[in-house]
């Protein structure tokens, strides 16, 4: 495992905006306050950047909501509202390099991965969405009578977003470019850990051509900034991508106040089933970036791996054997596969687990510890001999620790896979196409993976079952999370 090193100087990116966003001017926080953003390999402060409160989040509905009822904004052509999404996406692709880096220092992951997946996703999901623009339609509805009635699909409105760290462009991307596609004006708030890449995003939104008002970006903290958000009176729907526990503060907090629509994408337990039958080379990698990738912190991750018995004493060898080999160190070396955990807060968290984790008696095959005695690493940590009962089989971790479970027979891993609150995503590996559909029937959950894992796409919806959260993003399902339906009836 790479020793941890300070950050080499190719990794220094220049950082023009730390401030507030509002009708596409930068301006500090109403109280002057601001806050430190952290590089999470050194744990040394990158920066200071303004802390939006309760005030600024008043003065960003405002400038939504006079954007949307008054600006150009609704009066475009929704094509036109394509091409500026679409020089968006070109802006942000011309900058690939730049937001790379910036996004690992300011959340510790890979430049690598940073290019290759967040900035390459994030500018497909800006295109995706700057197609459907202008196309989307309604209805004619042959009602009884002598009448002539259809539907429209219409914007909801003022929106506020709330978005996590763990991918902060393109968690961005997810929620702006449906919002943006179908006529929204928005008002976001990017997580305290990481809000560089989605302010210089910002930027390009004002250099692209956005009317005044339609996107505001207010740096900040959830029980603040995030609590305005989610209680204001003149926001119509608010989005959350984070915990399950801030989610149902933020349900609590639309019913308290206006009604607000509510879409939340929350944490998860996914069970990867492997059966005996299957590939096990790929299935133990196949599981391996289902769980490590972005260093555990993914909602998605595949974190109880159920392995059939029979197999089950080789799987845990191959996949210990292949945790030991992953790289861990500079997000700035391109043969790091890990960086560090987002902050200090998580980086406690993990190790917190692998504790109970030992404590309740789960087999510690690799890893367990942190890496080097800076930063916020944390060794691939593999548990053998889990069972369902223990706290690391039931909780999200959102680290690099890998649960595996045996198990005997599809009927009853079906029952164990289920038994969770949670619902996001699921996996199973099998050469048998009987098992493999038996597995995507009866797992609640909202996507499942046959014999891949962490297959996202901007064009396939993606969200939860059960307390994984409500709605969908992405996809033609995602958009429809932004419209409201207008039924009109003209007397013939
Ligand atoms: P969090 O849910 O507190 O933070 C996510 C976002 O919500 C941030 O922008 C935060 O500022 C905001 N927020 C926090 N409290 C709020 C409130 N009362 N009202 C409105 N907004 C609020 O998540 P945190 O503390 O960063 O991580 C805790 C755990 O949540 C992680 O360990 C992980 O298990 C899970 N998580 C899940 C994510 C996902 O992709 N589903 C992403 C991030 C965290
Ligand atoms: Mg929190």
């Amino acid at each position: 495992m790479a020793s941890v090193l300070p950050p080499p100087i190719e990794s220094q990116v220049p950082i023009s905006a730390t401030k507030i966003l509002i009708n596409n001017r930068w301006m500090p926080s109403v109280s002057g306050k601001t806050f430190a953003t952290i590089n999470p390999a050194t744990g040394e402060e990158i920066c200071q950047v303004a802390e939006a409160d309760a005030a600024d989040v008043d003065k960003a509905v405002s400038a939504a909501r006079a954007a949307f009822e008054r600006g150009p904004w609704r009066r475009m052509a929704a094509s036109e509202r394509g091409r500026l999404l679409h020089r968006l996406a070109d802006l942000i692709e011309a900058h690939t390099e730049e937001l790379a880096r910036l996004e690992s220092l300011d959340n510790g992951k890979p430049v690598s991965v940073a290019r290759a997946v967040d900035v390459a996703a994030t500018v497909g999901c800006y295109r995706y969405f700057a197609g459907w623009a202008d196309k989307v339609q309604g209805k004619t509805i042959p009602i009884d009578g002598d009448f002539f009635c259809y539907t429209r699909l219409e914007p909801v409105g003022v929106v506020g977003q709330i978005i996590p760290w763990n991918f902060p462009m393109l968690m961005q991307a997810w929620k702006l470019a449906p919002a943006l596609a179908t006529g929204n004006t928005v008002v976001m708030k990017p997580a305290e850990q990481t809000p560089l890449s989605a302010l210089r995003v910002g930027e390009l939104i004002a250099e692209a051509g956005f009317p005044d008002g339609v996107v505001n970006l207010l740096p900040g903290y959830g029980p603040t900034a995030g609590a305005a958000i989610a209680g204001h009176m003149d926001v119509d729907k608010v989005a959350f991508t984070g915990s399950t526990e801030v989610g149902h503060l933020i349900m609590e907090a639309a019913a308290r106040s206006n009604l607000k629509r509510v879409t939340l994408e929350l944490g998860g337990k996914s069970p990867n089933i492997v059966f005996a039958d299957t590939d096990l080379d790929e299935a133990v990698e196949g599981a391996h970036f289902g769980l490590f990738f972005n260093h555990g912190q993914c909602c998605c991750a595949g974190s109880r791996v159920f392995v059939e018995e029979r197999i089950y004493d080789q799987f845990v060898e191959k996949s210990s054997a292949r945790a030991r080999r992953r790289t861990v160190g500079d997000p700035f070396d391109p043969t790091t596969e890990q960086g560090p955990q987002v902050d200090e807060a998580q980086f406690e968290k993990v190790l917190g687990y692998i504790e109970s984790g030992r404590q309740e008696g789960a087999k510690l095959v690799c890893g367990g510890d942190r890496v080097g005695s800076r930063g916020y690493f944390v060794q691939p940590t593999v548990f053998a001999d889990v069972n369902d009962e223990m706290k690391i089989a039931r909780e999200e971790i959102f680290g690099p620790v890998m649960s595996i479970i045996p198990f005997k027979t599809l009927d009853e891993v079906v029952d164990r896979a289920n038994r969770t609150t949670y619902g996001l995503a699921a996996a199973v590996w099998t050469r048998d196409i009987q098992k493999a559909h038996a597995i995507a029937n009866s797992v609640r959950a909202g996507t499942v993976w046959v014999n891949c894992y962490n297959v996202l796409d901007t064009r396939a919806p993606f969200g939860g079952f059960k307390q994984s959260g409500i709605g969908r993003e992405l996809g033609e399902y995602g958009l429809q999370q932004y419209t409201e339906v207008k039924t009109v009836t003209v007397k013939l």
